[in-house]
């Protein structure tokens, strides 16, 4: 068992290396997708390495929380169960419906994603399985609990509407890559990872703890510098793209 002063010090180690990281991964463009090259050493199946690199964050952070007691607690049950919504299509139903026949990821990214995974899933899984509890005030869980969960769902819900435009841009024969339209693309470039940000915020204010403030942070340090280089990649790609789009914040950046 790993002590409350312990536990604390490793989600800031964590929470560190992503500060350290973030000036790196504005300069360096994340090799997948449309970025993907055979720069970054060996390749494997897209597909294949999306399941591969996400599954992690569902076994690891399950298998802490089928081992505790508090299962049924109020907070525990609630940031579980968001957990698993996300999880579950992440890495069980998202990876089977992309379009990316014949692509590949490099296998560098799929080696980070599980380390990322792991990490993320332990953290958020032990500190539910042993730390929710005794951190809980009566007097203000319901109001987060309430603010959090309509966040989340508010966020997820955005996360894959916009996910689910861009897949379905290459429907039918079609491949490569075209400018999407609808819901929020009016405003940004990726909402989908706008979606993203608002749900491990809304998962932060429903737990309230320090490993959901590493996950949000990662989640930011990891798709901020990614959705700069897609609004640039987008610029450069079409020249009829729509000018008022930001990057990822609408009206923002
Ligand atoms: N929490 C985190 O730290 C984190 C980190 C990374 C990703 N994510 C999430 O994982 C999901 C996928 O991320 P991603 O970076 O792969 O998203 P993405 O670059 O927006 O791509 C999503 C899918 O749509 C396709 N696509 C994108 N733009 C397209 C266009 N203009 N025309 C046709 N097809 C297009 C992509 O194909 P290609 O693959 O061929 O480009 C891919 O299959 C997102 O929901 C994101 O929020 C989370």
């Amino acid at each position: 068992m790993i002590t409350y002063e312990r536990f604390t010090i490793i989600c800031w180690i964590w929470i560190s290396f992503a500060v350290v990281i973030f000036p790196l991964l504005l300069k360096v463009t994340q090799p997948y997708g449309r970025h993907s090259n055979s720069k970054w050493g060996k390749r494997i199946n897209n597909k294949l390495g999306w399941f591969i690199m996400e599954l992690p964050a569902l076994v690891v952070f399950g298998f802490f929380l089928s081992f505790t007691e508090n299962l049924f607690d109020k907070l525990v049950l609630i940031a579980g169960l968001l957990w698993a919504l996300h999880y579950v299509h992440r890495a069980l139903i998202f990876p089977f419906r992309l379009h990316t026949k014949g692509k590949q990821i490099p296998l560098v990214i799929v080696v980070f994603g599980i380390l990322f995974n792991t990490v993320n899933g332990f953290l958020n899984g032990y500190w539910l399985a042993h730390f929710a509890v005794a951190n809980e005030s009566d007097s203000l869980v319901n109001l987060h609990l309430i603010v959090g969960v309509v966040l989340f769902i508010a966020g997820y819900s955005i996360n894959k509407y916009h996910d689910r435009i861009l897949i379905k841009l290459r429907n039918g024969s079609k491949a490569g890559y075209q400018i999407p339209y609808g819901g929020l693309f009016s405003y940004v470039s990726c909402p989908n990872y706008f979606g993203e940000i608002i749900t491990w915020f809304g998962f932060f204010v429903v737990t309230l703890s320090l490993p959901a403030l590493s996950f949000l942070v990662w989640t930011m340090v990891n798709l901020i510098p990614r959705a700069l280089d897609n609004h640039k990649w987008y610029k450069k790609e079409f020249e009829n793209y729509p000018e008022n789009r930001k990057a990822v914040i609408p009206f923002l950046l």
